[in-house]
């Protein structure tokens, strides 16, 4: 039976512990890509994830593995992201699978999202296999990262693969293992069909292309499907394997991982986590939803030229499609026009859907410095939630203001307790507790504001510590704070876009800085620009940049004309990602300003 030959796992790691490098090696090993296509990171098929080195969105691929037994085996991999921001491709790729391999550093050991992806795996019923990696480091120590995962994840590692994916050692040992420990699938093939979408893709050609984990059934190219959180119903044109290139098959099977293609061409009708069952013999219940994200992080993404306002919108749509944790709606800005409110899971994932916006789909854009959701109660006693500083009421109107907290759990040696406790009292956190790991190393837990996470607190962190520490956190609610909004003038006008809120304490400071910061980054214009914070009607801190005295070209004329083409194009580079408000040129630097403080 087929069935029993199916293996379907994912492989799961802190960032840069080597998922990625461990997938190819797989491929290679099992010769589903020849020595001859094999590029580093696989699968890793996005430019953006080629260039950054991180795994962005997951992959699932079919692959065939001769075990020592005689046996052919089919493995479905699905790679995931590691980064605290991309857990949802997380959860998603493991609600399509019966195992999940726990790639840990033989060096680094146990990391907090180490800790946050079995949590997950654990959530969705998986085996788990750890696999010790990078044990050709001269810092490696196996023996100590094989008590670690028994002492602190609680789950046997006598066996646990010791493994090089760089050097491609122990990598036999690990699909011997998957064939061994991971549970076939068990799904109903004559039942009716239940059918996961864990991904979907939009294709100009084919339209929207769905990755789907069958759990019951068989479908053919041909049977109608229907959709069964909406009733939608379309033809199968293709459906098949990724190998890693798609190839069609005649039909997938329970147990199966692949994609189906079905003219669908309005994307907001196959949601990932929606369930896909056949028209003529639906399925009574859709299978379990995953957990829903919420976003956390705001901005305002704005196009920097107007008409391409409806290109941004289509633009949204189809990353939408693949990436249901992005949300977003129209908003206007007296000084950016007409864009859209986004939503996202952390300031990695605004970076990159930024970029992918400005890539794939050729926008110029603005964003608007992060928020996150403020909870506000207004002397009329009414509750308002404001994702957009600009929008929070007037003072006055004001009778408390409540931000989101997290806790924070953040593992580091021993050695920097102390950096972690005085970074994170001055982000305002408050000390929780402290659990020591080992002999080594502490876990040290904080309930901090969010939106001192969401700024630089990571990268703070990393520096503190010299890069030891890892973060893991999740929100625990709604406390009161008092904070304010700090509005930024701009030859005497507000600039809605620029306004933040900061804690009553920071804000002389903060508005201070961010003056400073702003001069920096807006150039000189041709006439004096003063730039000025202020809360309320009260001016807390003020600058100018100086009027620009002359064309930087006029003195070079008539001499070296190359040398003025240069500096002409380079003033036109410059200009690509600014934005007049009012009668002011600003870049977009100007709008991150405050993630770039202290
Ligand atoms: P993300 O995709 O960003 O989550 O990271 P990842 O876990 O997939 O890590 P990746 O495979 O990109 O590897 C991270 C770094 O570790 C790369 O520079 C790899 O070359 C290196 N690396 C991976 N495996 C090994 C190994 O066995 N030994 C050594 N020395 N380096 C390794």
């Amino acid at each position: 039976q087929r069935q029993e030959r199916i293996r379907n796992f994912s492989i799961v790691a802190h960032i840069d512990h080597g998922k990625s490098t461990l997938a190819d090696r797989i491929l290679q090993n099992t010769g589903t890509v020849s020595e001859r296509e094999m590029r580093d990171q696989m699968l890793d098929s996005m430019d953006l994830e080629q260039e950054r080195g991180i795994t962005i969105k997951l992959n699932a691929i079919e692959l065939e593995y001769t075990a020592k037994d005689g046996e052919r085996y089919i493995f479905h991999l699905i790679d995931t992201p590691g980064h605290v921001d991309f857990s949802y491709e997380v959860s998603r790729s493991l609600a399509a699978c019966e195992g999940a391999v726990l790639v840990v550093d033989a060096a680094q050991g146990i990391e907090a999202q180490t800790l946050a992806n079995v949590y997950l795996a654990l959530e969705n019923d998986l085996e788990i296999l750890p696999v010790i990696n990078k044990i050709d480091l001269p810092a490696a120590n196996p023996e100590a990262v094989q008590e670690e995962i028994e002492d602190v994840i609680g789950i046997e590692a006598d066996d646990a693969v010791l493994a090089s994916a760089k050097a491609n050692i122990g990598i036999d040992d690990l699909l011997e293992q998957i064939v061994e420990k991971v549970p076939a699938p068990t799904g109903d093939l004559e039942g009716p069909v239940q059918a996961l979408i864990f991904d979907s893709v939009y294709d100009p050609y084919r339209g929207v292309v769905l990755s789907i984990r069958v759990q019951n059934g068989v479908i053919h190219p041909g049977d109608t499907i229907q959709i069964m959180s909406n009733g939608k119903t379309y033809e199968v044109v293709e459906l098949g394997i990724m190998s890693p290139k798609p190839i069609p098959r005649d039909y997938l099977m329970a147990g199966d991982v692949g994609y189906v293609t079905a003219s669908i061409k309005d994307i907001q009708d196959t949601r990932v986590g929606d369930t896909i069952t056949l028209a003529d013999n639906p399925a009574t219940e859709p299978l379990e939803q995953y957990r829903q994200m919420n976003p956390m992080v705001y901005c305002g993404i704005y196009p920097v030229d107007s008409s391409d306002y409806g290109d941004l919108r289509d633009a949204l749509e189809k990353l939408q499609l693949n990436d249901a944790s992005l949300e977003f709606e129209a908003e206007t800005s007296q000084a950016l026009g007409f864009g859209y409110r986004c939503g996202f899971l952390g300031l990695l994932h605004m970076d990159v859907i930024q970029e992918r916006l400005e890539r794939e789909f050729n926008l110029n854009l603005i964003a608007t410095s992060p928020s996150v959701i403020y909870h506000v109660q207004k002397t009329d006693g009414s509750w308002v939630e404001v994702d957009n500083p600009s929008e929070m009421p007037d003072n006055t109107n004001i009778e408390s203001v409540e931000e989101p907290y997290v806790k924070a759990e953040i593992m580091v040696p021993q050695e920097f307790v102390g950096a972690v406790m005085e970074l994170s009292q001055k982000k305002r956190g408050n000390f929780v507790t402290m659990q020591y790991l080992d002999d080594i190393r502490v876990n040290v837990i904080y309930e901090i504001p969010l939106s001192e996470i969401v700024f630089d607190f990571f990268d703070q962190l990393k520096s503190h510590t010299k890069g030891y520490a890892s973060l893991d956190y999740e929100i625990i609610g709604y406390r009161p704070s008092n904070l304010v909004k700090l509005d930024i003038l701009l030859n005497n006008e507000v600039v809605d876009a620029l306004s933040i809120i900061v804690h009553r304490d920071f804000a002389y400071d903060r508005g201070k800085n961010l003056v400073r910061k702003l001069k920096e980054v807006i150039p000189r214009q041709q006439f004096e620009v003063p730039i000025q914070a202020a809360i309320g009607q009260k001016i807390i801190a003020r600058t100018n940049i100086k009027s620009l005295r002359k064309d930087v070209t006029a003195k070079l004329y008539g001499g070296d004309v190359t040398r003025r083409q240069k500096l002409l194009n380079k003033q036109k580079e410059g200009k690509k990602r600014m934005k007049a408000v009012g009668s002011v040129e600003v870049p977009q630097e100007a709008f991150m300003a405050i993630l770039d403080m202290d």
